[in-house]
């Protein structure tokens, strides 16, 4: 039988699996500045994967406090992508979302007999619990995001998890919590926190000294608001409550690298060996910590502004073809401060590539392989993908000179995908294959952007004849 490339599969290993002492430095690197939180919930995490968690209670239960912006989330995501290997793998419950004392029913179904109690699928299922595990780990981490908004018919809810680790659902099932990490993020007390804050606003201006009484300052800020609003019984069942500080200037420097370098990387991965390089000056790393970074919202602004200021003016000038291959691009400010400047040092001028890649799209396994072998012939190398994720991948890590695309991919939509490659390389091919033609307004769409459509039934001669065109046609325009 023929081989054919086909994608590589995202892995997704566990380094916990493999050393967990090192889940310290990990979280630390991970969560930066905030080493009280990574102190505080670590040794739980030991705790369940040595087996020694006391049973009849969850595994771990945390009270994140503190400003807006300093990585409560973050500590979750990152805990959950350590043991997971995925940063999303955590059951959230928005909190804002159950203010009212009915709303219960939404978290755990209503009781039979009630009108549409079928209907209402519970949030808090024993399923769901399972499906934010993974092979590597079975601690299922639950999020309860901004507790403090959260009817009080709820907070009792969550007193019989926090007690015995059950949870009694409306059709009198029951969800079992013993294997599970429970987190309450809350904003309160943050305003009187701002307040304490705001005399170190500039980040730098706090000697080590006035950190740490800051530090007992917004502790004791926080513990007072946390006893005002819930019962001691809550307060109680609570392992250890963290109060997050407000980010200094180092750390601040760290994350903006973090994220730099997570930009390097995506470029690497999408660009393929069309990769460049990215360095940043030291005035362009200030301008986007100006504009990222504030008292008000801590971090949380820093990702957007580098997508804004920095990833988008990118991306723009790839499609241009205004940034080479092998390319170092250097990011400065301009002479004004207003903006970044970005320029391109080098490069290749042009992609050399040894033969033509084709990826085939089709979910009609048989026809797929058929159009491989043919094309395969012709001295090609084929990449294949059966659905739209698969397509994604070998489309993104590998950039195809050509694209033979199915309109009706099952569940995916061919032509979206189509257009969606288009978008991001104006200068690939994109074949759309079709059987019953498309309505009218997306054949003006895609005849619009100057691509082809092959009508089936049609010869493998056929396809062979509108690739080899759109090749020799983009070779004799790149020589001219
Ligand atoms: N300590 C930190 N380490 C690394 N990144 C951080 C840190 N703090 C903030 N960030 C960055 O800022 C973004 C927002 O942080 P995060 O969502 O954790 O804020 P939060 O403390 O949960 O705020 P809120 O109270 O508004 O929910 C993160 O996605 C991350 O990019
Ligand atoms: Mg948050």
């Amino acid at each position: 039988m023929e081989h054919f490339i086909l994608p590589p599969q995202p892995t997704s290993r566990s380094p916990l699996g493999a050393q967990p002492s090192d889940l310290v430095t990990l979280l630390s690197q991970k969560v930066v500045g905030q080493s009280a939180a990574t102190k505080a919930i670590v040794p739980y995490v030991y705790m369940y994967q040595s087996g020694l968690a006391p049973e009849g209670r969850p595994a771990g239960v945390f009270l994140l406090l503190g400003p807006t912006g300093t990585g409560k989330t973050k500590t979750i995501e990152a805990i959950a992508e350590l043991l997971h290997g995925d940063e999303k793998k955590i059951l959230k419950i928005d909190c804002g979302e159950f203010q009212m004392e009915h709303e219960t029913a939404k978290l755990v179904g209503a009781p039979p007999g009630y009108l549409g109690h079928r209907e209402t699928i519970p949030l808090l299922t024993q399923q769901q619990l399972t499906e934010v595990t993974s092979l590597d780990c079975d601690l299922a981490l639950v999020l309860f995001d901004e507790i403090e908004k959260a009817a009080h018919s709820i907070t009792k809810l969550l007193l019989g998890i926090l007690d015995k680790g059950i949870l009694r659902l409306g059709d009198n099932t029951s969800v079992n919590f013993e294997k599970s990490l429970i987190f309450f993020t809350s904003n309160l007390g943050s305003r009187e926190m701002m307040k304490e804050i705001n005399p170190n606003i500039g980040f730098q201006s706090a000697t080590a000294r006035s950190q740490i009484d800051l530090t007992t300052r917004l502790e004791s800020i926080a513990l007072g608001a946390v006893r005002k609003r819930f019962s001691p019984e809550f307060v109680n069942r609570i392992d250890a409550v963290v109060t997050y500080n407000p980010l200094d200037a180092g750390a601040i420097e760290i994350i903006l690298d973090h994220d730099l370098r997570a930009l390097q990387d995506h470029v690497n991965l999408r660009l393929g060996e069309r990769y460049f390089s990215i360095e940043v000056t030291p005035e362009a790393k200030r301008f986007l910590l100006q504009r990222g970074v504030s008292q008000e919202y801590g971090a949380r602004e820093l990702k957007r502004t580098i997508h804004r200021q920095l990833t988008q003016p990118l991306a723009t000038m790839v499609t241009r073809g205004e940034i080479l291959p092998g390319a170092q691009v250097s990011i400065s400010v301009t002479d004004a401060g207003e903006a970044l400047s970005i320029v391109c040092i080098g490069g290749a001028t042009k992609v050399v590539r040894q033969t033509t890649t084709v990826l085939i799209v089709d979910d009609n396994h048989d026809l797929l392989f058929f159009l491989a072998g043919q094309m395969k012939e012709e001295g090609w190398e084929i990449l294949i993908a059966e659905n739209g994720a698969q397509a994604r991948l070998a489309f993104y890590q590998r950039r195809p000179d050509v694209v033979l695309l199915d309109y009706c991919l099952g569940d995916d939509d061919g032509f979206k995908l189509g257009l969606e490659f288009h978008a991001q390389a104006p200068l690939t091919h994109i074949i759309l294959m079709t059987g019953g033609g498309f309505p009218d307004e997306l054949q003006s769409v895609w005849d619009g952007q100057g691509l082809p459509v092959l009508y089936k039934p049609f010869l493998a001669q056929d396809v062979l004849n509108l690739v080899r065109g759109r090749i020799s046609k983009a070779a004799a325009t790149a020589a001219a």
